[in-house]
């Protein structure tokens, strides 16, 4: 770490470690007709494995937003409050779970992991605002504007973008190829832009009052949740020495197939959640989709079809992980907790 770089009020060495994109994806093709198969009950080896990293990944965070010298004091709390100490942490797992298929080093991962969750805290802050969806509770607290004024969750969100990237940049210092680097900063921003989460969320706003059909709803979805949790998959992947080969850096298709299955089985059951769960539970407002005219999987499909839909889309993504066998399980696991998960 060098003075002035991403850390510049830190010594040299008091990174995280010490602390303790692309084209749009492919069209998924699924068959709604296949029987859903066993999900698996939850394995207390899995359960340890994401106590540990949601560990890893929040001493990552604090220490890039600390690091970051953000200032004034206000918007280092409002960053603070935006990212820390929330949240189920579903993208950072993805990418420690797929690192690890690639041989990745933890050190590595842990800014692989923040990076994408600092893009999703980014997303959430904006994705909440008065000019958006106008919410007043994200992970069992005032928003963020509530707390600290629009004006300054607005920066929050630049902030914690930007933090992103720098984070990503600083994996060359834990042993990532610089041309690994370079694809996985153009995977974040690809993910993160107008061809993923932000024209996805241009979609959602446009199409408040409207029915969509299947196929735009799908569409839509995918870019505004599903670009970012493939991207988590594909980060993770990047990171790992396997993922190189003669040619540079590459993500297997298989891989990519379960990331894009798992990203839109992601939003169909928040779609359903939203409907079935409650505030308190979901520690955000329950019912909003329907009181502000979204359209969404249940409003399409109606919620049994909708859930039938996400277990099936969990059946295929894990069908695409066999050529990995067990050495895949903490992705199964993943795509298991995705479509099961009560918040
Ligand atoms: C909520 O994401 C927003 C969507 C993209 C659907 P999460 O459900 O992952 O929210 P946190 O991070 O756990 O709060
Ligand atoms: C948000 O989708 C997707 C983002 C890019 C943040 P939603 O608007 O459905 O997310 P929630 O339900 O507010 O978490
Ligand atoms: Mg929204
Ligand atoms: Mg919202
Ligand atoms: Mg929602």
């Amino acid at each position: 770490m060098t003075e002035g770089g991403v850390y510049p009020h830190r010594f040299q060495g008091q990174g995280p470690e010490n602390c303790k994109i692309n084209d749009m994806e492919p069209k998924i093709e699924h068959s709604e007709m296949s029987a859903p198969r066993q999900i698996h009950p939850v394995d207390p080896v899995f359960t340890d494995w994401t106590v540990q990293r949601q560990a890893s990944v929040e001493r990552a965070l604090e220490c890039l937003i600390d690091g970051c010298g953000a200032q004034p004091p206000r918007l280092l709390d409002a960053m603070r409050y935006a990212a820390l100490d929330g949240g189920k942490r579903i993208r950072p797992l993805l990418v420690y779970a797929a690192g690890e298929l690639s041989g990745a080093s933890d050190p590595a991962l842990d800014l692989a992991a923040s990076a994408v969750e600092l893009v999703h805290a980014y997303s959430l802050v904006h994705d909440d605002l008065p000019c958006m969806d106008n919410d007043v509770l994200r992970r069992g607290k005032p928003t963020v504007h509530v707390a600290y004024g629009e004006a300054t969750a607005m920066l929050v969100g630049d902030g914690l973008q930007s933090l992103a990237f720098a984070a990503l940049a600083q994996s060359v210092d834990r042993s990532v190829s610089a041309s690994a680097v370079v694809k996985m900063v153009a995977e974040l921003a690809a993910a993160a832009g107008a061809h993923g989460m932000v024209g996805g969320q241009a979609l959602d706003l446009s199409a408040v009052g409207h029915t969509l059909d299947r196929e735009a709803l799908e569409a839509m979805h995918r870019a505004k949740t599903g670009a970012m949790l493939r991207a988590s998959v594909r980060l993770g992947w990047l990171t790992g020495p396997q993922a190189a080969d003669s040619d540079g850096a590459f993500i297997p298709s298989e891989l990519d197939h379960y990331a894009n299955l798992v990203g839109l089985a992601f939003q169909v059951i928040d779609d359903v959640l939203d409907v079935e769960s409650d505030t308190q539970t979901l520690g955000k407002t329950a019912g909003k989709d329907s009181e502000h005219n979204k359209p969404t999987f249940v409003s399409l499909l109606g919620l049994e079809a909708s859930r039938t839909l996400a277990i099936t889309l969990r059946d295929e993504a894990v069908t695409a992980l066999s050529p990995w066998g067990d050495r895949s399980r903490r992705l199964i696991d993943l795509a298991d907790r995705i479509i099961k998960r009560r918040a």
